[in-house]
């Protein structure tokens, strides 16, 4: 096997190998760039740009262009997320694009006279929106690190929505799943339904409106933020109520953060730093198990479920009360990343007994939508960006004459303290609404390092979920060895401290596993559920080539350059 008679023979043999080895597919190579994404267009779009001569960062704007058109349950212009930036002559940039809250907004916004939540009115309707960063960050990673003109990188979006494209399976499935919401603006109803029905896979969907808008971008982001685009989306807004303003729209700031770095084991791991929890509570989790002999217990036994299992609950614990905007609040993230404070609440944990009373330490559900990409090109820029409108569509509601749709992410702040928001989070203080202020978030786009060497570039969609999906793609890549199309593809559980339930995929966990735990008190939500979709791209040692992956539980691809 490893006898290679001439290099080209070694690689078919290494391929082969890899091939016959699992139940999933083999993960898409390429010597040049790879664009993994959730929506096969957008993928080759990405690809496209980078067979022109575009970096990973124009191709990563014309992706999250295009997948406002082509997967609109999650790519967006009217939402905002996250990119962590891999460069050449520079160190790890993390671009924080994520929403604010409006000026008019403060900790009592979705309270009555007597205090009482409004819960539904952080979800659905115009009050629902914080201020989108979407345009102002593609707009930052193209003047930082772009080389081929705007214009260019939007065209291919603004074609698919003005032609239109063929709706695959994913995208039927996802539309009838929010047709109810989708159906509940006149707007909105215009663009997705057809003859009275959700429109349906092989049918084309035609976005004129949003095809105007990026042209309208075409010319400059600032069309965002103080030109016609703004404008419209405004006086919608503030026509039905909603409090975002014009003044809110032009004092957007992305804001350019240092992301989180610390060693695991042989590896450094660089991920999201608040105001997502992501990247700590990933670190913590992946803290806790550093002297924990993983391989031997085993993917998929009960040993090991258990252990994480029990790891999660406690890094959640702290995310409920210990993490917020850091232009707001202090994040005590030293002090929770420590190996000290990470070595005690490991030695709390117990192999027999799950805890149910786990406090948030004492320092010295829904079919959700968000999405990831990751592209690499063949300089070795590689960027992992994830976006979202948070709830799937977002408030369902397009802003009248744009074709975008609004986000809902002013449910991820704390919006009354101990009432849960729309993926059963309950959080803190830290967490209030105040103007200007960014929800926390659990996005966690992430590199793994050997040495100098970046060897793993991952990140998923799923609220709470991603966080977890994140740590076990990336166990099951560093400790279980799989490739990474089988790191993804793997079953996944999930606990977020509270509800104090264990979350696991259809057919996930054996019977005889699910027993055995279940005798040392884990307590299991009634449903499964599927988890979101991981988008990665990991070096092969073994075939010394860059491989991609877009996890099969969506209908996402690899495009290569
Ligand atoms: O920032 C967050 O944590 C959430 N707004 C993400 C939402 C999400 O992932 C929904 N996805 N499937």
């Amino acid at each position: 096997m490893k006898k290679c008679l001439g290099l080209n023979l070694c690689l078919v043999w290494s391929l082969s190998a890899t091939l016959t080895l699992g139940a999933t597919r083999a993960p898409v190579t390429n010597a040049k760039g790879l664009v993994a994404s959730s929506s096969p267009i957008a993928s080759e779009v990405g690809a496209q740009i980078l067979r022109q001569g575009g970096t990973a960062a124009d191709a990563a704007v014309a992706v999250g262009f295009a997948l406002a058109v082509t997967w609109p349950s999650a790519g967006n212009i009217g939402g905002g997320g996250f990119a962590l930036i891999h460069a050449d002559g520079g160190p790890d940039r993390f671009i924080d694009y994520r929403e604010t809250a409006p000026a008019a907004a403060g900790p009592d916004f979705y309270l009555n006279a007597k205090g009482e939540l409004d819960a539904s009115a952080s979800r659905v309707g115009y009050r629902a929106s914080g201020v989108p960063g979407t345009v102002a960050g593609l707009a930052l990673l193209h003047k930082r690190w772009g080389k081929l003109p705007w214009k260019t990188l939007l065209e291919p979006a603004r074609k698919l929505a003005e032609s239109g494209f063929i709706v695959d399976q994913a995208l039927a499935e996802s539309l009838q799943h929010s047709q109810e919401l989708l159906e509940g603006n006149a707007e909105t109803r215009k663009i997705f339904f057809k003859k009275g029905h959700v429109i349906g896979r092989g049918e084309r969907l035609i976005q004129k409106d949003l095809a105007r808008s990026i042209a309208a971008l075409e010319r400059g982001p600032e069309a965002f933020y103080e030109g016609s685009v703004g404008k419209a989306i405004i006086a919608d807004i503030q026509k039905n109520r909603g409090v975002l303003s014009a003044k809110d729209l032009s004092s957007y700031k992305v804001v350019e953060r240092e992301p989180l770095r610390r060693k695991w084991r042989d590896f450094e791991v660089v991920t999201a730093p608040p105001p997502s929890s992501g990247g700590a509570v990933l670190l913590a989790i992946l803290g806790m198990l550093e002297k924990d002999n993983l391989e031997a217990m085993g993917s998929g036994s009960a040993d090991y479920v258990h252990l994480l299992t029990e790891t999660m609950k406690k890094a959640f614990a702290d995310r409920s009360t210990w993490f917020g905007d850091p232009t707001f609040v202090s994040n005590p993230i030293d002090k929770l990343l420590d190996p000290v404070y990470l070595a005690k609440r490991r030695s709390e944990i117990s192999m027999t007994a799950a805890a149910h009373d786990i406090k948030p330490g004492e320092l010295p559900g829904e079919k959700p939508d968000t999405t990831h990409f990751t592209i690499r090109d063949s300089h070795g820029m590689t960027i992992s960006n994830t976006y979202t409108l948070n709830g799937s569509y977002g408030t369902g509601i397009v802003a009248k004459g744009t074709g975008i749709l609004l986000n809902n992410e002013m449910d991820d702040f704390t919006s009354k303290i101990g009432a849960s928001n729309m993926f059963g989070l309950t959080q803190g203080k830290r967490n209030l609404i105040a103007p200007g202020k960014r929800p926390l978030s659990s996005m966690t786009p992430t590199f793994v390092y050997r040495g100098k060497d970046l060897i793993l570039a991952l990140g998923a969609p799923g609220g709470p979920t991603i966080i977890n999906s994140v740590a076990q793609t990336l166990l099951n890549r560093l400790v279980f060895h799989m490739d990474i199309q089988q790191a993804a593809d793997a079953p996944r559980f999930h606990h977020q401290w509270m509800p104090d339930k264990l979350l696991y995929e259809p057919f996930g966990l054996n019977p005889d596993t699910k027993k055995a735990l279940e005798a040392r008190g884990q307590i299991f939500r009634d449903e499964a559920r599927t988890f979101g979709d991981v988008e990665a791209l990991a070096w092969d040692d073994e075939l010394r080539l860059w491989t991609g992956a877009s996890d099969s539980r969506n209908g996402g691809a690899v495009a290569a350059e």
